[in-house]
């Protein structure tokens, strides 16, 4: 278990809240929106947290906007509706004040794939190399890296370094292979991945694409590159999102998370979408890190401040300045916030 996560477990002291019931006939959307408003506080969501908790937030994002937000919200508390990396990115981003994550549990695969002590030993072999590090990672990692990407951001980030820099880029090998691609560079790439996006099924799509011959499909980069050579657009959830928004097709085979489609059926209700099939018998596939957060706990951990992300000075030291150069290069390439 890394820092961050020791730290706030042990912050959660005997408390157990989680174990708490909630009782049944209390109504969460007006309970939260009552608790934001007592509490100063703000609820971030990405966009594959269920569509309830979507609702309930003041902003839906992506990883970049979510962590633009973070850095300059003015609210007491942030509610972080995601998962534990970027909760922590938010903590860092705000140290001054009291982020709070649903369920602490709400992990990453592709964070876990990349342990920073093991990632430290693989740097000492290329010590002449800047590393770029997809900011789906541990705070630690953060501090062994000198700029964060988010899928949004990763072409502007890479581009910004010297042509003659060599590069490690950790920790998704789907992401890191496509950037090497799409840049021409060949970046040294840790050996991550995430489960959600690497479970796809070219079969299943391929029979579905048959069946739907004027639907679109469209994949997020952290999908392995055989599902990507098949991809009428790849972008990161929001350019997803804006694809589906300004393409003129009106059906959609979507390979990323399934929480996506509840923003875009909102934004394009007359339009179809379907998600892309795994390969087991699901019909469409969920992120089981990012669905631990229930209504039920946005509301307890809202309640009773809990459980709070806690992280060591010296990691929001060291780790937020590859952070705020990840901000600074999105502004100077206009990927600053909308909204
Ligand atoms: P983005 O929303 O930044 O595209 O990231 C996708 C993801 O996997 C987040 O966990
Ligand atoms: Fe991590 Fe993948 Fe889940 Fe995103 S979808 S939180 S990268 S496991």
């Amino acid at each position: 278990m890394h820092t961050g996560l020791a730290a706030a477990e042990k912050n959660l002291g005997k408390m157990g809240y989680l174990d708490l019931v909630v009782d049944p006939q209390l109504d969460l959307v007006e309970a939260i929106n009552r608790l934001k408003k007592e509490k100063n506080a703000v609820i971030l969501a990405h966009y594959y947290q269920e569509s309830e908790i979507q609702d309930v937030a003041d902003y839906i994002g992506d990883s970049l906007g979510l962590s633009q937000k973070a850095a300059r919200t003015d609210a007491d508390i942030i509610v972080f509706a995601g998962v534990h990396f970027m909760a922590e990115t938010a903590k860092m981003l705000s140290p001054q004040k009291k982020v709070l994550l649903p369920d602490l549990k709400a992990g990453c695969s592709l964070a876990d794939s990349c342990p920073p002590e093991l990632f430290k030993k693989f740097k000492e072999k290329y010590p002449d190399h800047m590393v770029v590090s997809y900011i789906n990672c541990t705070a630690e990692l953060k501090t062994l890296t000198d700029i964060c990407c988010t899928s949004t951001n990763a072409v502007a980030v890479i581009e910004s370094i010297p042509k003659d820099q060599p590069i490690i880029f950790a920790p998704d090998k789907n992401l890191g292979a496509y950037l090497n691609k799409k840049t021409g560079r060949d970046m040294v790439l840790w050996n991550g991945a995430c489960m959600v996006h690497e479970i796809f099924d070219l079969e299943r799509i391929t029979k579905l694409k048959h069946r739907h011959p004027n639907a679109k499909f469209i994949a997020h980069p952290e999908c392995e590159e055989h599902i990507l050579a098949i991809a009428d657009f790849i972008g990161s959830t929001t350019g997803l999102l804006r694809y589906t928004i300004n393409d003129q097709a009106t059906e959609f085979i979507v390979a990323t998370e399934a929480g996506i489609l509840h923003q875009m059926q909102k934004s394009s209700p007359d339009k179809t979408f379907i998600p892309a099939p795994p390969n087991n018998n699901c019909a469409c596939n969920d992120c089981p890190h990012m669905k631990r957060n229930t209504m039920e706990k946005l509301y307890l951990c809202m309640e009773h401040e809990l459980p709070e992300i806690i992280l060591e000075d010296w990691v929001i030291e060291q780790g937020r300045k590859s952070i705020d150069r990840m901000l600074e290069i999105s502004e100077e390439a206009g990927l600053g916030l909308r909204d």
